[in-house]
């Protein structure tokens, strides 16, 4: 049957119609039990719904500030991204709200963001800092496109496309090949993995097998520390009832190491959209690093082993940004916890705590402070993950 399909389609257009759309963070069955939920405001995905809402970039009254180069890192021109990651998370923002009620008001003011730096952007510029731009607003921007495709009245999905494809891809595409010219362990975990983000979901958004290939090869095999065995690089077996597994970051601080399990989790569930099981891959090493940070940001103690590269030596667990609340938990908690049925007891424990900080629910872009890092992730997780 499959076979048949598939034979069919390539002899009209190779591989177009391989991918499941919408098939990034978000399914239609998602969409669908996000907008039952919804309507019958039952928690706690309504709560999640709330929190949206009550989001400034919720709002049909957010206007685009497109520029043709965006910067990021100290450079000559001056850095300007700030209105890029809130430009982009306004219409992930507006574009969740659109398929939690079906009102299209909301559509077309996502969709007017992205037309507007589609229209503009010609480049991604600023110091090494520009290959996180290209990374995390990739994977980003890409969800967002992925959402709207399937917005009748919307005009501007090929140049959206266009943007991802020419801009996005050949920059997360060099960053993982290359590295900016460092040696292949200098650049720290996340910067690999929101590169892999991008690449994969642009894979998707433009129907192109052998990017998303290159992701998901990386992800298993890949020379960086983007690759699975080497974010996640040493596990210690029946720790208090489980095994843990010990991050690439952990001796540099907690901040980078939650976004190192938050962009896992999200490369996670945009391949098993595409039927690829990366959450279950290798005994379920992401839920062994997801525990792990989660008990240890808790207030507890893990287990730590020296850390060495080219760059530096680290004998303990880093306490820099210990506690930090961010919109990482409710993907890696129902996933795993409701629907894989594993032991996810610091997940839920985060997952809880992110939750009563955000008055009920976890939140997304602009409910964690101001700086990018609260920008990093597209978050919104009870309203979208719930089961
Ligand atoms: C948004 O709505 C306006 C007014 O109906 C329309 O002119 C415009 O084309 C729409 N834009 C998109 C992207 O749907
Ligand atoms: C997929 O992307 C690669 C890399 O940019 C390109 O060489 C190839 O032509 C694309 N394939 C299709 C079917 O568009
Ligand atoms: C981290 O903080 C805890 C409690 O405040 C302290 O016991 C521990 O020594 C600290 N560890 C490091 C590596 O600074």
């Amino acid at each position: 049957m499959r076979l048949s399909f598939f034979l069919y389609a390539s002899a009209f257009s190779p591989l177009a119609t391989a991918f499941v759309h919408p098939g990034l963070l978000h399914t239609a069955e998602d969409f669908d039990r996000v907008a039952s939920k919804v309507a019958a405001q039952t928690n706690p995905w309504y709560a999640g719904y709330q929190k949206l809402i009550a989001n400034p970039h919720a709002q049909t009254s957010w206007i685009a500030s497109p520029v043709d180069v965006v910067y990021r890192g100290v450079n000559p021109h001056g850095q300007n991204y700030v209105r890029f990651y809130r430009d982009i998370a306004a219409a992930y923002a507006l574009a969740l709200r659109w398929k939690a009620t079906n009102d299209a008001q909301y559509a077309n003011s996502s969709a007017a963001i992205i037309d507007a730096w589609s229209s503009t952007l010609t480049q991604v510029g600023g110091s090494a800092d520009r290959f996180l731009a290209s990374g995390l607003y990739g994977y980003q921007i890409a969800n967002v496109v992925e959402v709207l495709r399937g917005y009748p009245a919307w005009t501007g999905f090929e140049a959206a496309k266009d943007m991802l494809v020419n801009i996005f891809y050949p920059m997360s595409h060099s960053f993982i090949m290359n590295h900016n010219d460092a040696r292949v362990d200098h650049y720290w975990a996340n910067w690999d993995l929101c590169n892999l983000n991008s690449i994969l979901a642009i894979g998707v958004v433009a129907d192109n097998q052998s990017i998303f290939n290159e992701a998901v090869h990386y992800f298993y095999n890949g020379a960086g520390n983007g690759a699975i065995t080497k974010a996640i690089w040493k596990i210690y077996q029946d720790i208090e009832g489980e095994d843990l597994g010990q991050l690439q970051e952990s001796g540099r601080d907690q901040g980078h190491t939650m976004l190192v399990i938050g962009l896992l989790g999200t490369f996670a569930q945009m391949a098993k959209n595409q039927g690829i099981g990366l959450f279950q891959y290798l005994d379920n090493r992401i839920l062994k690093g997801a525990e792990y940070v989660a008990k240890f940001n808790l207030g507890y103690d893990v287990p730590y082993t020296t850390y060495v590269n080219s760059d530096v030596t680290q004998g303990v667990i880093s306490n820099n940004s210990r506690g930090g609340i961010r919109p990482i938990w409710e993907l890696l908690y129902n996933r795993y916890g409701k629907v894989m049925g594993k032991n996810v007891k610091y997940t839920q424990l985060y997952t809880e705590k992110v939750r009563a900080a955000g008055g009920g629910a976890e939140g997304g872009g602009g409910d964690y402070g101001p700086n990018s890092g609260g920008y990093d992730l597209l978050g919104y997780g009870t309203l979208m993950y719930s089961v």
